[in-house]
């Protein structure tokens, strides 16, 4: 008979599996990210185990920008103008890559990126760090309003994956306004956008040429905090045809490996309890 220590074991084991496998944003807390310090996942919703999985790997897309639609009951507060020190939780740094920041008013329909990091985002950070800070400053002029927070990553080496958290904040700012930032770009998410491919050494092309030709937004908030709009085209991120289409298999397998670590693991604890309980 299995004990029930064992089972406590496996189950921890296999909660580590899930935790530690890739990345996740983790202050503010992303959509039911599991953590004694994020709050219970809203009514109707479960936690998830893998905040931390890719939602696109090799142009084949598995969620959605985000992961989850339905917003935290309750929105962590930043002022207009505070630097949020953002938290990241690491399996694989996947020697880093490019990260944007982006915020929406109106229920991530429309995205205005406030920040970007081109190559360098979450590179160096080691498999097991937990928190590792990146601080994302809200724009000055933000308008006051319930507002979704994204991160938006696609890593250096391995499959070509596309990563994405959300928050959900509420901004105090200025009643009513604009902010002005650049358009989202989406890549690596599924066939209809360009991969980019891996960027693993110093001098490897990196295209942070798409990034550069993003357009400018600027979404404005009604006071009322009900009515926006944006300029130019708020209905698609910005998606270049010159995006480089090839190489999508060509990622690395990295990210098994602590996957076959645990599998391997978890069956030697079970077999050693089973012989001891024969
Ligand atoms: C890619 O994603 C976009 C946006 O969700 C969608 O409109 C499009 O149909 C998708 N393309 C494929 C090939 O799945």
């Amino acid at each position: 008979m299995l004990r029930k220590s064992t089972l406590i074991i496996t189950a921890i084991q296999l909660i580590a599996l899930v935790v530690h496998s890739h990345v996740d944003l983790t202050t503010p807390c992303s959509r039911y990210h599991f953590a004694p310090r994020c709050p219970p996942p809203p009514a109707g919703q479960l936690y998830d185990y893998n905040t931390n999985a890719p939602i696109s790997s090799g142009g084949i897309n598995t969620e959605p920008l985000c992961k989850h639609s339905v917003p935290y009951a309750k929105r962590t507060v930043y002022k207009a103008g505070e630097p949020i020190s953002t938290g990241y939780d690491i399996g694989s740094a996947h020697g880093g890559g490019h990260c944007q920041w982006a915020l929406s008013y109106d229920g991530e329909k429309t995205w205005v990126v406030i920040q970007t990091e081109i190559r360098t985002c979450l590179q160096g950070a080691l498999t097991g760090q937990s928190d590792v800070k990146i601080p994302v400053t809200i724009p000055k002029d933000a308008p006051s309003g319930d507002v979704t927070f994204m991160w938006l990553w696609v890593n250096a080496i391995g499959d070509r994956e596309l990563y994405s958290n959300c928050a959900d904040i509420r901004i105090e700012g200025r009643d009513g306004g604009s902010v002005t930032g650049v358009e989202l770009l989406l890549v690596n998410y599924n066939t209809t956008y360009g991969i980019i491919p891996e960027f693993p050494n110093p001098g490897d092309p990196d295209h942070r040429e798409l990034y550069d030709a993003r357009k400018p937004i600027t979404i404005t908030v009604k006071s009322s905090g009900s009515t926006i709009s944006s300029t130019p085209d708020p209905s698609s991120p910005s998606s270049p045809s010159s995006t480089p289409k090839n190489s999508a298999a060509s990622g690395s397998r990295d990210h098994l490996q602590p996957l076959v670590f645990f599998i391997s693991t978890t069956f030697l604890i079970l077999f050693a309890s089973l012989q001891h309980n024969m």
